[in-house]
């Protein structure tokens, strides 16, 4: 039979973690499908770390990232160095992932040769244009062009049915990023940084690096972080910094000089996976890690107004506490001080995914193109 020829396309470091166990298992299942692999490098570094330890190797590196590079340069670099790659390859589908720039930008290449788009983790929506920015739209965009819908969750799905997509176009497969944490978390894991630590202490691992936060609001909170640190002799603070130029200004001005906080460079994902796993909470204004989070069974403060990942908050792991520095404040010292509130946030729960996302995606793909079984949906309660 034919093989059924898949293009994966991606640019940053959360597209790359979740994007990874697909890109592996495509390349696994050679019988099946031809698996072309393009990076866009929207990101350098961050990505090449993701790259190399997964040990995968493009087929295709539009190497675009600049320092300090614009949404419409990112746009219009990727959209131009991936027609050429389009025209030649003619995949059967091209398969993007989440929400950045990259994500828009690889699935109008895609319409523009006719080529079928499938979304993975299709559906989150806060429905605020600019919250988070301009990651909203990014997804609203591509799911208007996309043909396949993998929704990690029944929320997700109903939110593409709410908009009117097609219902038998949409997969609920659980989240990739979960099969990904099933790969990474080990016992007995040690990493340099945890020699600067004191054993004694409760860790608290900060990310923070959304466009909307960037400046004034990203001040507020680190001061609110490193005035609780003050008031808290047995607490430390692991902030791996985002290397985003706009964040470290930030991010070094107000933290920088603190003996119990600890600045370092982007953690490879394994390093990132255990150092969470081992932490007290976490806080972050991340996409990702609010859903590993609740698979690890630790507290996580969100650093935003709002979230397109409800099925956290209703689990009881992720809090919505935002930017207002006294509001931050008091959620950390909720956390550290009241045994209870802390017991009741910290219990592993998954609602994101069982590890088998990548399956049904594939599956769902043989289906649509070759002569697959229709894949079973993600079941959280399963
Ligand atoms: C991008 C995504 C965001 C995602 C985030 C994950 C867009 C618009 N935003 O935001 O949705 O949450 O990635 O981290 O797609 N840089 C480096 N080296 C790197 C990576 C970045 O130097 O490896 C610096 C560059 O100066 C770059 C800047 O960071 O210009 C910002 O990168 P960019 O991809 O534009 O946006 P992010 O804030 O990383
Ligand atoms: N992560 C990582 N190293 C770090 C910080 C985060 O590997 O130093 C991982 C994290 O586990 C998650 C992903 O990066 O899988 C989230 O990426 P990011 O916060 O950059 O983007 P977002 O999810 O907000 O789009």
């Amino acid at each position: 039979m034919k093989k059924i020829k898949v293009m994966t396309v991606f640019g940053t470091r959360p597209e790359a973690i979740k994007m990874a166990p697909l890109c592996l298992a495509l390349q696994e299942r050679a019988d099946q499908f031809a698996a072309v692999t393009v990076v866009t490098a929207q990101h350098r570094e961050m990505l090449d770390q993701v790259l190399e330890i997964f040990k995968l190797t493009p087929d295709y590196d539009l190497d675009i990232m600049r320092r300090k590079q614009s949404l419409a340069e990112i746009t219009s670099t990727v959209l131009t160095a991936l027609q050429p790659i389009l025209v030649k390859e003619r995949p059967d589908i091209v398969l993007v992932h989440g929400d950045t720039t990259t994500t828009l930008a690889a699935s109008l290449a895609a319409f523009y040769q006719q080529i079928p788009v499938g979304h993975v983790e299709a559906g989150l929506r806060t429905w605020h244009k600019y919250d988070p920015y301009p990651e909203e739209m990014n997804r609203q965009l591509t799911d208007v062009l996309a043909d396949l819908y993998f929704a990690p969750t029944a929320q997700s799905q109903a939110n593409l049915l709410r908009e009117g997509h097609p219902a038998d176009a949409i997969y609920v497969t659980g989240n990739t990023a979960i099969d990904a944490l099933r790969q990474t978390v080990h016992a007995g894991y040690h990493h340099a940084v945890m020699d600067e630590l004191d054993p004694t202490k409760r860790m608290i691992l900060v990310t923070m690096h959304r466009r909307e936060n960037q400046g004034a609001p990203m001040a507020g909170v680190l001061k609110a972080i490193r005035a609780v640190v003050d008031a808290h002799p047995d607490i430390e603070v692991v902030y791996p910094v985002h290397l985003s130029p706009a964040v470290q200004k930030v991010a070094h001005a107000v933290l920088d000089g603190d003996p119990r906080i600890h600045l370092i460079a982007p953690l490879d994902v394994v390093d990132f996976h255990n150092l969470a796993a081992q932490s007290a909470f976490i806080m972050t204004d991340s996409g990702g890690v609010q859903e590993e989070a609740p698979a690890l069974g630790k507290p996580v403060l969100v650093l935003r107004n709002t979230t397109e990942r409800p099925e956290g908050v209703a689990a009881g792991t992720l809090k919505l506490v935002g930017t207002d520095p006294d509001a931050v404040a008091a959620a950390m010292t909720t956390l550290l001080d009241d045994q209870a509130a802390y017991a009741r946030m910290a219990q592993a729960k998954n609602p994101y995914g069982d590890g088998h996302a990548t399956e049904r995606i594939l599956a769902a793909i043989a289906h649509t193109y070759g002569d697959g079984p229709l894949p079973a949906p993600f079941d959280p309660q399963a």
